[in-house]
């Protein structure tokens, strides 16, 4: 059970007071009827809340995706200028939203950014090997090279489990890793013989980026989508 106001600003449409002010008005009804006040509790997973007769449904934690852009880096640190917190309106840093796993400054694409800290600590585990996707540009990269990179390789601080990757040209393509280690692909390639000049995250957990969203624009995850992470994380596959 929690407060009404509570429960609609937890929709993430209306802060607190605004929540209040429009109970007050007498524009919000549960299950059908008029409630005039903000501190009225209500069952969140049975009521059914409607402002200006307009359903809103109860979310206890949002879930974002961001296109970051180069020259940003995914710290929770909202105060750092070049945070990507600062891409996304400041409501949600304020509920403890942060980014879901790093990507390095250069390295550009789709970054989950989240107030579930059981989701995205199950997804970043090193034991789900949540599968993450990128498009690549490199210098080049013969089949031998594939080979090497897709059996995996030995680094003096961990070994890279298999992966797969399939190139457009020889100097692009696609690359799937299970794991997170910093630096991880460029250290790949450069391990090889080869160099990457370009790095863009596609897919994160079974949810591809919309390539709709612009370099440095959000939007929320649908609740497909956020299902999808759901699944993933308690498969702890992807
Ligand atoms: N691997 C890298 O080298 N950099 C990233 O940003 C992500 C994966």
């Amino acid at each position: 059970m929690l407060r009404l106001d509570k429960y609609l600003s937890d929709s993430g449409k209306y802060t607190r007071s605004e929540s209040s002010r429009l109970i007050r008005q007498g524009k919000v009804t549960a299950d059908g009827v008029v409630i005039r006040d903000p501190a009225i509790k209500v069952d969140e997973s049975t009521v059914r809340v409607a402002v200006d007769g307009i359903t809103v449904s109860y979310s206890k934690y949002n879930y974002l995706m961001l296109n970051k852009p180069q020259g940003t880096v995914c710290t929770t640190d909202s105060g750092d200028e070049r945070s990507v917190m600062q891409l996304v309106p400041k409501y949600y840093s304020g509920r403890g939203a942060f980014p879901c796993g790093r990507l390095d400054i250069d390295t550009t694409g789709l970054v989950i950014i989240t107030d579930d800290g059981p989701l995205a600590h199950a997804l970043l585990s090193p034991k789900h090997h949540c599968e993450k996707k990128y498009r690549f540009s490199c210098i080049s990269l013969t089949d031998d090279q594939i080979k090497l990179l897709e059996n995996g390789l030995e680094f003096s601080d961990f070994t890279s489990k298999p992966c797969s990757v399939d190139r457009m040209s020889p100097q692009s393509g696609t690359i799937t890793i299970t794991e997170g280690k910093y630096h991880q692909i460029k250290r790949m390639f450069l391990a090889v013989g080869s160099e990457i000049t370009e790095l863009e995250r596609i897919s994160f957990a079974g949810i591809d980026i919309d390539t709709s969203l612009g370099r440095g624009e959000w939007r929320e995850l649908t609740d497909d989508e956020i299902n999808i992470l759901h699944k993933n994380a308690a498969q702890g596959i992807s």
